[in-house]
């Protein structure tokens, strides 16, 4: 039972060693001087705590309080309230296993509980060596590349349970791995650095600039007028014609499909049955 649970007054949190306070200091006087009103910056501020312990700690919560004025109460309200500030201490890397509809039912529930079971841990804890942190996230905006997990935010698109089993073995041995698009990774610690604002200095992460994959960019290049393979619904037991191979790589569908990703095929819908078409029920029908 805690002190506040007994009735009693929560000790203070304890301060950071001189040398750690005077370096975010500086780093925190950097955050506020890009917002008018300084309280703009606790969110970045949390990630710079965040980036120093690898979690947010009471500590961290009270020295963003003081450098902002704002009460501990304030910053613990706004802290506990984003998902991606942790609470407790974690591995280097967040497995991020995405259990969103789309998701889900495309085998990000199957790759939770496989992860779950080959790693023998829970939702949020952390394999004993200090390497992964296991959750399950909400929709991250990448459900053309369903199902996803990400790591320290970065995507791996179109998993398997054999894949992200691979994944997290690499990850624990210190294998390099190569997130599907976007910058490559780096420890917990450091993507939090970025995500308070600091550059991201590490050769090739600028070059790697944002993550959309193509399936995603389709209807930009719609829009463009770069004009596309038209897309056909075809009656069932008829497949669909291979498309010019004169595609860039990256365009071109993943092999044997005929789309784009595994997931841009034509579905079979009363659409696409002649026998069965769709359209409003006729009087005489009813
Ligand atoms: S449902 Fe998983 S990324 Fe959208």
């Amino acid at each position: 039972m805690t002190d506040v649970q007994l009735g009693m007054p929560e000790l203070p949190a304890p301060d950071y060693p001189a040398d750690v306070r005077a370096r975010l200091e500086a780093d925190a006087r950097e955050v506020i001087a890009r917002y008018p009103d300084s309280r703009s910056a606790l969110l970045p501020l949390l990630h710079l705590v965040q980036s120093e312990e690898g979690h947010v700690t009471r500590t961290g919560m009270r020295f963003c309080a003081e450098v902002l004025g704002l009460t501990t109460a304030e910053v613990t309200a706004v802290a506990t309230f984003y998902t991606m500030y942790r609470r407790k201490p974690s591995g280097d890397y967040q497995v991020g296993v995405c259990t969103n509809t789309l998701c889900a039912v495309m085998g990000g529930d199957a790759i939770f509980e496989e992860l779950k079971q080959h790693l023998g841990v829970g939702n949020k804890e952390t394999t004993e060596d200090g390497k992964v942190t296991l959750e399950h996230i909400e929709c991250n905006a990448a459900c053309d590349f369903a199902p996803v997990v990400m790591v320290n935010w970065e995507f791996f698109d179109n998993q398997t349970p054999e894949s992200a089993k691979r994944l997290v073995d690499d990850l624990r041995a210190g294998r390099p791995v190569t997130p599907t698009r976007g910058a490559p990774l780096c420890t917990f610690r450091e993507t939090a650095r970025i995500l308070a604002g600091f550059p991201d200095t590490r050769p090739g992460a600028v070059e790697a600039g944002g993550g959309a994959g193509p399936a995603s960019l389709i209807g930009l290049k719609l829009a463009k007028g770069e004009a596309l393979p038209p897309r056909v619904v075809h009656p069932r037991g008829e497949t669909a014609e291979e498309p010019p191979r004169d595609r860039a790589p990256h365009d071109r569908p993943i092999a044997g499909s005929g789309h784009l990703s595994s997931h841009d095929a034509p579905q079979q819908t009363s659409a696409s049955d002649p026998k069965h078409p769709a359209g409003p029920v006729s009087e005489e029908g009813e």
